[in-house]
């Protein structure tokens, strides 16, 4: 049994494609809640928040021959994959989660990434950031939060979505081949989204008042 004083926050890229625009708009909201001086500011320099990158981890499709509900030890997964993916997840008090809109709905990606484990999910906060076309991928943040209920989660209320065309009329397609958006030049193009990521980081790290990580 492990834990930590400084609660930890993962911040979890959903697309696994390669190439793909996630990486920018994962460092995009990072630094907003890593640099903002406002008061959520002060909270975030009492988290510690850190990325974890689906694409990293590249997971099987799900192959435990056990419910992942009726695991109470990360030895008892069977995959080596899984009891190392275990062990990340339990670091974690809150996540973030920074998902594209794929056909209307969440990526397989990040449903597989959950599917694997229950516990470790069990009863953290997470808030939804996601993006898109002009519909921001709303649609994946709706049909996200219904699966982390489902996983005894806490979604944050507030999911901003961030619509990439407002970038440039050339974002969507350069995002898609993992080209350089230009968010750095127009950092000011989501300025009302980033009042609600912070709003919805605010609302997170109240939820985690109290609570420390504990490895399973
Ligand atoms: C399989 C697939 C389905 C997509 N469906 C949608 C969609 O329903 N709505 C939308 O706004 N964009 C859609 N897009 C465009 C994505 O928003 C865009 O490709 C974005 O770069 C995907 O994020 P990623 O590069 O991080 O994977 C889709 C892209 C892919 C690859």
């Amino acid at each position: 049994m492990a834990s930590s004083t400084i609660p930890m926050i993962g911040l979890i890229l959903c697309s696994q494609r390669k190439p793909r625009v996630c990486p920018q708009i994962a460092d995009y909201v990072f630094n907003i809640l890593n640099n903002d001086s406002s008061q959520t500011g002060q909270k975030a320099a009492r988290v510690k928040i850190r990325k974890i990158d689906l694409a990293t981890w590249n997971l099987p499709m799900m192959d435990e021959p056990l419910n992942p509900s009726k695991i109470t030890h990360f030895s008892q997964y069977l995959h080596q994959h899984t009891q190392n993916w275990s062990q990340e997840i339990s670091k974690y008090s809150g996540f973030v989660l920074v998902t594209p809109q794929y056909n209307r709905g969440y990526p397989a990606s990040i449903k597989n990434a959950l599917d694997y484990l229950a516990h470790e999910w069990k009863g953290k906060p997470a808030m939804v950031v996601s993006y898109g076309g002009r519909g921001a991928g709303r649609k994946a943040a709706i049909q996200l939060k219904d699966v982390l209920l489902s996983l005894g989660m806490v979604p944050i209320e507030t999911m901003p979505g961030l619509p990439i065309p407002s970038v440039s009329s050339d974002a969507m397609a350069k995002g898609s081949r993992g080209e350089d958006i230009g968010l750095s030049e127009h950092r000011d193009v989501w300025k009302e989204e980033e009042k609600e990521i912070l709003k919805s980081f605010d609302d997170l790290v109240y939820l985690l008042s109290g609570r420390t990580s504990v490895v399973l």
